[in-house]
């Protein structure tokens, strides 16, 4: 049997993850350090930390219990389908169905929000 296509987080082109985000995400977030909460929170800081966790930011019962550590291996599942890895969000964002832009779009949030 052929092995399953990219699974898993491989890094990807962060100039493409940037656009990604621009196009995909930043109506609803900001990356930077103090950056706003929009319809979503700032996502500053997010590797390493718990769901839900942004002070001032009003979450869903759903993301604030769900108990994830945010890192590559779970925003790659998350970004998939955030309605099925977290039922009961408000994140009104269908998922990125391709692996490689989920690769590229990670890679660009770690530089992003460090
Ligand atoms: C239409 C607005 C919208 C779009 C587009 C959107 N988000 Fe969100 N996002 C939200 C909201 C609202 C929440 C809070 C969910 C909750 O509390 O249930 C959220 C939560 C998150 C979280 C969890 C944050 C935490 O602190 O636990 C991450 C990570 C995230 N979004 C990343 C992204 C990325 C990356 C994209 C682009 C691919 C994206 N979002 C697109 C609105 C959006």
């Amino acid at each position: 049997m052929a092995p399953k296509e990219a699974a898993k987080f491989a890094p990807g082109d962060a100039s493409k993850g940037a656009n990604l985000f621009k196009t995909r995400c930043a109506q609803c977030h900001t990356t930077e350090a103090g950056g706003a909460n929009k319809i979503g929170p700032n996502l500053h800081g997010l590797f390493g930390r718990q769901t839900g966790s942004v002070d001032g930011y009003s979450y869903t019962d759903a993301n604030r219990q769900a108990g994830v550590t945010w890192d590559e291996s779970t925003l790659f599942s998350y970004l998939e389908n955030p309605k099925k890895y977290i039922p009961g969000t408000k994140m009104a964002f269908g998922g990125l169905k391709k692996p490689k832009d989920r690769n590229d779009l990670i890679t660009w949030l770690k530089e992003s929000t460090a």
